[in-house]
């Protein structure tokens, strides 16, 4: 007898508690039992681990709507209530209180760091921001035009060729190097990619600088003159990395995950996130975001725009609206929202008809009742294009800050993932649709035309 016929046999109540942690499935007359298990927070999952070697069925997901891929105690969501935590701590409390390094120790070590802690942690990211000097004449086999993008997935995967003894994901000691190593020099490659594009000269990093004033310092400061970090600009970008840090188990971080799983070191697993994060629907909206602001140009053009959203025949769709998970406001945008009018005040932008548009455009859709009903709310893409635009970065470069800021959240879902005894490598299934089994057809058997769905245009 099993223990849980033990227990229904000796405590009737035991049988309703058993019975509802318990999934009941009927295949096709074919009865089976699936354990529920219990997250802290948000939905309990129906374990399907040993579902085909039981039932001799896969599940089907495409784009994962419904599927847990993993096990994690980082960061958590809940799209109708519009939450997000980082460890717990609600990300409006941290961006308004915190920093970003502090971010990062807590997402990579599960709690705020103490004072000592503190300190230990700042000296190690400052004193590692430095790249190997053979690194610079890396870049110069890249054509100066090319995307920052492009760059950064090459550069940040050579890492693994520049950091030897920081590649055997087995050894804690090595883990942590290459995690320091990540986070202390993504933004000095990133100011790298960035001065590439502009043929200017690489800016060292400052090592009296804090993280935020340090990557400015990289990106706008020149050899021929003075260059002093604006707090309130500092700060805002602090809170952008902040806002950025960590998503759950968004596209960019599940491939850090599945490269991960092999084996791979973690160098070549952040390049494959970053990879991910490149593509416009993921990354690249918030620079959609700020050119349909510049398309609409003027507050009196939005009703026309408000309509083409509307209209099923007509593919636009207000970018910066709407999100996969978030049904409600996306609490990072109410966040980016007041960063934008900050920042924009700082640089004497405040009257900036974009952010007029942005407003007016806000407010119109918060209150139609097509938006309302399929609860498309403004997403932190929404205001972060106008931002960064004035904190005075090219749209070009929106994606590799995104990056930048995410690279602690992909490392710390690595580190965790490595650190599970019972991890395996991932490998989906499929629902397989293509040819039954066949034979080879020779060549002079198989006629002399062409095949009724070869086109040549
Ligand atoms: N403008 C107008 N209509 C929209 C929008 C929008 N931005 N987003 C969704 N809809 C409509 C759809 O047409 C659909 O309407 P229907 O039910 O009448 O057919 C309905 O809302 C549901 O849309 P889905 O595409 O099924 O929603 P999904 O959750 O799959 O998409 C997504 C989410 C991709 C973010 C979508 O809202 C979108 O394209 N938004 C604009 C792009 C954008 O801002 N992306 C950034 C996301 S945040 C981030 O990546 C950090």
């Amino acid at each position: 007898m099993s223990k849980s016929d033990k227990s229904a046999k000796t405590n009737p109540e035991a049988v309703s508690k058993e019975a509802a942690d318990k999934a009941h499935l009927d295949i096709r007359g074919k009865k089976l039992d699936l354990d529920i298990l219990k997250a802290t927070m948000g939905p309990d999952v129906i374990d399907v681990q040993n579902f085909y070697k039981r039932s001799g069925y896969f599940t089907f997901d495409p784009g994962y709507t419904s599927t847990a891929s993993c096990e994690s105690k980082i960061t958590f969501i809940d799209g109708d209530e519009g939450t997000l935590l980082y460890r717990g701590y609600p990300i409006d409390q941290l961006a308004e209180y915190g920093d970003y390094l502090e971010t990062c120790y807590l997402l990579l070590y599960g709690e705020l760091p103490t004072q000592a802690e503190r300190r230990q942690f700042d000296d190690a990211i400052t004193y590692h921001t430095m790249v190997q000097e053979q690194m610079s004449i890396f870049f110069r086999g890249f054509r100066r035009d090319a995307h920052p993008m492009a760059i950064m997935v090459a550069v940040v995967g050579a890492l693994s060729a520049f950091y030897h003894d920081s590649l055997d994901i087995n050894d804690p000691e090595q883990r942590e190097i290459a995690t320091r190593r990540m986070i202390a020099k993504v933004p000095t490659l990133a100011a790298m990619a960035y001065k590439y594009s502009l043929g200017q000269p690489f800016v060292y990093p400052r090592n009296d600088l804090d993280y935020a004033s340090n990557f400015l310092h990289m990106c706008f400061s020149v050899p021929a003159e003075d260059y002093k970090v604006n707090p309130v600009l500092a700060r805002a970008m602090d809170r952008i990395f902040i806002l950025h840090a960590d998503h759950e188990q968004n596209a960019s971080t599940s491939t850090v995950r599945l490269a991960g799983s092999s084996g791979a070191n973690p160098f070549a697993c952040v390049a494959a996130g970053i990879a991910c994060l490149w593509g416009p629907a993921h990354g690249g909206a918030n620079e959609a975001a700020l050119n349909m602001l510049e398309e609409i140009g003027t507050p009196e053009r939005i009703p026309e725009f408000i309509a083409r959203a509307k209209d099923r025949n007509d593919p636009f769709r207000l970018m910066g609206f709407g999100h996969r998970v978030y049904k409600n406001y996306d609490p990072r945008a109410k966040i980016m929202q007041r960063t934008a009018h900050e920042v924009l005040s700082e640089v004497g932008h405040k009257d900036d008809p974009l952010l007029q548009v942005a407003h007016e455009l806000e407010q119109i859709a918060l209150k139609d009742d097509y938006f309302l009903e399929r609860k498309l709310y403004p997403n932190i893409d929404f205001y972060s294009g106008i931002t960064l635009r004035a904190l005075g970065f090219p749209t070009s470069m929106f994606t590799v800050l995104f990056a930048l800021a995410r690279t602690v959240g992909w490392i710390a879902h690595w580190r965790e993932m490595i650190a599970d005894p019972t991890r395996r490598i991932g490998r989906p299934r499929q629902l397989y649709t293509g040819p039954v089994r066949r034979s080879y057809v020779p060549m002079s058997k198989r006629g002399t035309g062409l095949g009724a769905d070869y086109h040549r245009d």
